[in-house]
């Protein structure tokens, strides 16, 4: 979603801002933007395009004597996909604003404003924040306004703001919301994604309810306290065309790698050996991993409830100080997750995370890192195979099982990914299908869950799954010939079979994964092996299945349509 970068140096900064609004691109976005401070002026660029499309916009005589900027990344929450949409929102041509989440009151004070006789030229919450800070100026100096400005505003949000009165400085604030500052070679970022910034080594994260007033050699006002930063890949592309294939051919690499890191240092925490319930919270790819814990857990003595976080919200399930929480997040910011944790009545709280910097990770007790390394692509894949990894770790640690030996499931996948063509091909045969369901039993009902959401978010092609026993029981009345159904069947299954039978009596379409079904119209054929994480391999058919689906409809694979990577607002 939203994202923000901010530059202030003594050099120009410009490729720098634009350069940041680049990576945040994988966050999702629909337009971006940036304002500049040359020579004591402030100017604004938009675009409903790619962040490179600002540069030609600048001239060259601002390009030379950039001091500061601020640029963003927007998608769309109040308001239209639109150049006056998009930010930053500037008041009187004096005054920038970059903003992420949402402002709560923001109506009360337009209209407010509207009554002083100010005009606002976007439906966004973010211009209200500059005029109302152009009210503010007149009364107070900068910094009483600006904490004036933070007392009025409520919700979560992360901003910064450049004024052309004070060249030499970024003013930032957040509330809830990540946003942080590093020395970089080229001056000091601040921003809310630490992966848009230059190399650095260290950063700090700003506080709630604080203001800080950056200048090229930190803060004025404020004591900094740094952290090391963990940020050392910059994931290329070099060896495929998209983010997304590449995260899908990292897989069999984390498959062999993870397991090594736990058998170096197992991370679990006390709480979670001794617990009775184990509660798992977590939303999109990072629900369907939960669920395979559950299916591990379901004949255990630990009773295990999974609740995607936007329902926990509303009708928390029972459970008690005693009980401990896993919350899985890909990227830590997913506010429904956030606000879920707030919810708990116990602190007795993991965060199953790959980026360790973000929120979710800093708000629990305990942590895990997925190691998974930077995921682009909206569509989680390798970080979906990551949690899956970790949480079959966990598992098998609670039942004081040795550490799996991944050799099997890292060489089994790696075969599917040298069989891509025959997938490719699979795939192009049924491009033009509307609707798929996919159909898994057990453990593969995660699977099939996670495959149609990959089918749903790459291709746009309607796919749900269901537990194959389910469809005599109404989805079946969906199946004629222009419906492809999805068998997964990691051993030989009578079951599928029947359903298979079922199927093609209807004239629908079959396509079964796993061990080879002669009545399917057409097989991805894997032999697992026997090893506990035998299911993900089928799990990478999927993926490239999906993938090949939104290739062979020339679709923007990394970046779909209407998905962001972090969902920060509810
Ligand atoms: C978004 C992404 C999904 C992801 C979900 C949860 O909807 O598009 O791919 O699974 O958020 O994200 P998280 O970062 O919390 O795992």
């Amino acid at each position: 979603m939203c994202g923000i970068i901010g530059f202030i140096s003594n050099k120009s900064c410009t490729t720098k801002l634009i350069d940041g609004l680049l990576k945040l691109r994988y966050r999702g976005y629909d337009s971006c933007g940036l304002s500049v401070l040359a020579q004591k002026k402030l100017y604004t660029f938009k675009s409903l395009t790619e962040p490179q499309s600002l540069l030609p916009l600048i001239p060259n005589h601002v390009n030379h004597t950039v001091t500061a900027g601020i640029a963003h990344t927007r998608w769309a929450t109040h308001g239209v996909v639109s150049l006056s949409n998009a930010h930053p929102q500037v008041t009187h041509g004096k005054i920038s604003v970059v903003c992420n989440g949402i402002i709560k009151n923001h109506k009360k004070l337009r209209d407010s404003l509207i009554q002083k006789g100010y005009t606002f030229e976007s439906e966004t919450d973010t211009e209200v924040i500059g005029h109302y800070l152009d009210l503010l100026l007149k009364k107070h100096d900068k910094l009483e306004a600006f904490s004036e400005l933070q007392k009025t505003l409520t919700g979560r949000y992360a901003l910064a703001c450049i004024l052309e009165e004070d060249p030499e400085c970024i003013y930032a604030l957040c509330e809830d919301m990540p946003l942080f500052l590093a020395k970089t070679a080229q001056g000091i970022a601040i921003g809310s994604d630490l992966y848009a910034f230059p190399a650095h080594d260290e950063f700090c994260q700003f506080d709630s309810r604080t203001v800080y007033q950056i200048n090229a050699n930190g803060c004025s006002n404020k004591t900094l306290h740094y952290q090391k930063s963990d940020i050392s890949d910059t994931p290329s592309t070099l060896n495929h065309p998209t983010h997304t294939l590449s995260e899908i051919y990292e897989q069999p690499g984390l498959i062999q790698d993870i397991p090594a890191l736990w058998r170096d240092r197992c991370p679990i925490p006390p709480f979670i050996y001794g617990a009775k319930h184990i509660l798992v919270i977590a939303c999109g790819s990072s629900y369907h991993s939960a669920l395979l814990l559950k299916y591990w857990l379901r004949d255990s003595a630990i009773h295990c409830d999974v609740d995607i976080a936007s329902e926990f919200k509303m009708n928390p399930p029972h459970h008690t100080k005693q009980s401990a929480a896993i919350l899985i997040s890909q990227s830590g910011e997913t506010a429904d997750v956030l606000i879920a944790l707030k919810q708990l009545k116990t602190n007795n709280t993991l965060a199953l995370c790959n980026v360790m910097h973000s929120s979710l990770p800093m708000r629990t007790t305990a942590k895990i890192a997925l190691h998974a390394k930077k995921e682009v692509g909206v569509a989680s894949t390798k970080a979906f195979t990551a949690q899956a990894i970790a949480l079959r770790l966990l598992y098998d640690q609670l039942h004081q099982r040795p550490i799996l030996n991944p050799d099997v499931t890292s060489e089994c996948t790696q075969q599917i990914l040298m069989r891509s063509k025959e997938i490719r091909k699979i795939a192009y045969k049924y491009r033009s299908i509307k609707n798929i369901l996919c159909l898994g039993k057990g453990e593969m009902l995660p699977i099939a869950l996670e495959g149609a959401l990959k089918i749903k978010e790459l291709s746009y092609i309607h796919a749900e799954a269901l537990p194959a026993g389910e469809l005599k029981h109404g989805p079946l009345a969906l199946v004629d010939p222009e419906v492809l159904v999805i068998t997964l069947t990691p051993a030989p299954c009578n079951y599928m079979d029947i359903c298979i039978h079922e199927v093609k009596s209807r004239h629908g379409k079959t396509l079964n994964i796993g061990a080879v079904c002669e009545h399917a119209d057409d097989n991805i054929i894997i032999s697992t092996g026997s090893s506990p994480l035998s299911f993900l391999p089928l799990n990478t058919a999927l993926q490239l299945l999906a993938y090949f689906f939104a290739e062979a409809k020339g679709l923007n694979i990394d970046q779909p349509r209407n998905l962001a990577k972090s969902v920060t607002v509810e």
